[in-house]
């Protein structure tokens, strides 16, 4: 394929039309967890040799993620924790680290473990405000980490300014750009070193594979690093996630425009509903982040959005409780729109008792705005 086309028609096709053996439009799955050597013992594929390392349907989308990122590799693992956990286990002890407050909770609460085992000084921040980033920095950091936009938050970073930041104090930024995708923002052109994204999310977009990935802006020591750990500790993914993530790339696309079209009429909706007295999402003119997030976001603001209740964490539960076409899970980036009671699943974060967080997927938007009304009692 021409390697100008845009990222819709290169998606479509993501991983097609390779299979020489059998003509087939899509890539075969290849399980095997061994490779074959000749008679000379050695092996008969140069590039194969024992799954952990070399994995054909993983390679796959690992290419196709890369391509979209603007990545010159990618390198996918078995969960989005998998893939943060790798990005900094090859920190030494006694290294600093800035890590965004507010960001998934999970992130949050394995890094505080680590650093404390590590002996890795960890500085909490809100990445958001960029004096106390760069306060968090100061002079000497190994590595910055953020979250744009935040879960369930929708806190928006400058990317650009943060590597500044990072580089000047002799560190490396990475982003978790799960709520943002490939698509609506390329975190490396933005001067990030690792860009990682949970793909059980939107890049699957089926919720039915649980899956991680970082991708580098350039070839350096500390990504060499990360590849041979995820080899050595086989922290990868296996091939019949890879294949279907593979499939759900082919309509990534596709699907965020549809659900970022649809998060920001239900935005839109929410801002003016009695019953809610608050909306957080990036698209909103009044949202803090809202010029960062147009600078930085290409093709719509993203598929999740937050919401608080007027009342009570009794009505937000009851609202939760109404929705028919929202169904009532955690997690985010589906084709069908969730809801969560955030408080309910981490009580000790500080989220509000009356938030709720959507994740939009790609039913009707005015279907989905109509269950909302039912739910609010409009
Ligand atoms: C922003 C963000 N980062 C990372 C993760 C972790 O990903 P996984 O559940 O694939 O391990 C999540 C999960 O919800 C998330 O929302």
């Amino acid at each position: 394929m021409k390697s100008d086309v845009k990222p819709a028609t290169f998606a479509a096709h993501a991983g097609g039309a390779y299979d020489d053996v059998s003509g087939g439009v899509v890539p075969p799955i290849q399980p095997s967890t061994t490779y074959r050597r000749d008679a000379d013992y050695a092996p008969m594929n140069a590039d194969n040799v024992y799954i952990r390392p070399h994995n054909e349907p993983v390679r796959a989308a690992e290419k196709v993620i890369a391509k979209l990122e603007g990545a010159v590799d990618s390198l996918l693992f078995p969960a989005g924790m998998a893939a943060i956990a790798a990005g900094f286990r090859w920190l030494p002890s006694g290294a600093r680290a800035v890590v965004q407050s507010g960001i998934y909770w999970g992130t949050t609460k394995w890094l505080r473990g680590f650093a404390d085992r590590r002996g890795i000084t960890l500085i909490e921040v809100d990445a958001s405000d960029p004096e106390a980033l760069a306060q968090a920095i100061g002079d000497q950091v190994d590595i910055v980490f953020v979250e744009t936009p935040s879960n369930p938050w929708l806190k928006t970073v400058d990317i650009a300014q943060a590597a500044e930041m990072t580089h000047a104090s002799g560190g490396i930024l990475m982003v978790d750009s799960t709520a943002a995708s490939p698509i609506l923002t390329k975190p490396l052109n933005l001067g990030a070193d690792i860009v990682m994204h949970s793909a059980t999310k939107v890049l699957n977009g089926h919720s039915d594979v649980l899956g991680g990935v970082l991708s580098a802006g350039a070839m350096t020591d500390v990504w060499q690093a990360i590849t041979e750990d995820r080899a050595e500790t086989g922290a990868v993914m296996g091939p019949f996630e890879a294949w279907l993530l593979l499939r759900g790339l082919r309509t990534l696309p596709l699907r965020l425009d549809r659900m970022c079209h649809s998060a920001q009429k239900i935005a839109d909706y929410l801002q003016d509903h009695p019953q809610i007295t608050e909306v957080y999402y990036p698209g909103l003119a009044t949202h803090a982040g809202h010029g960062i997030a147009a600078r930085q976001m290409d093709g719509g603001f993203g598929y999740v959005l937050s919401a608080l209740v007027k009342g009570t964490a009794e009505d937000a539960l009851r609202v939760a409780g109404r929705l028919e076409l929202f169904l009532s899970a955690t997690s985010i980036g589906g084709v069908e729109s969730l809801v969560e009671h955030r408080h309910t699943i981490e009580p000790h974060s500080g989220i509000p008792e009356t938030l709720l967080r959507l994740s939009i997927g790609i039913e009707d938007p005015g279907d989905l705005i109509a269950d909302l009304a039912q739910a609010l009692g409009q």
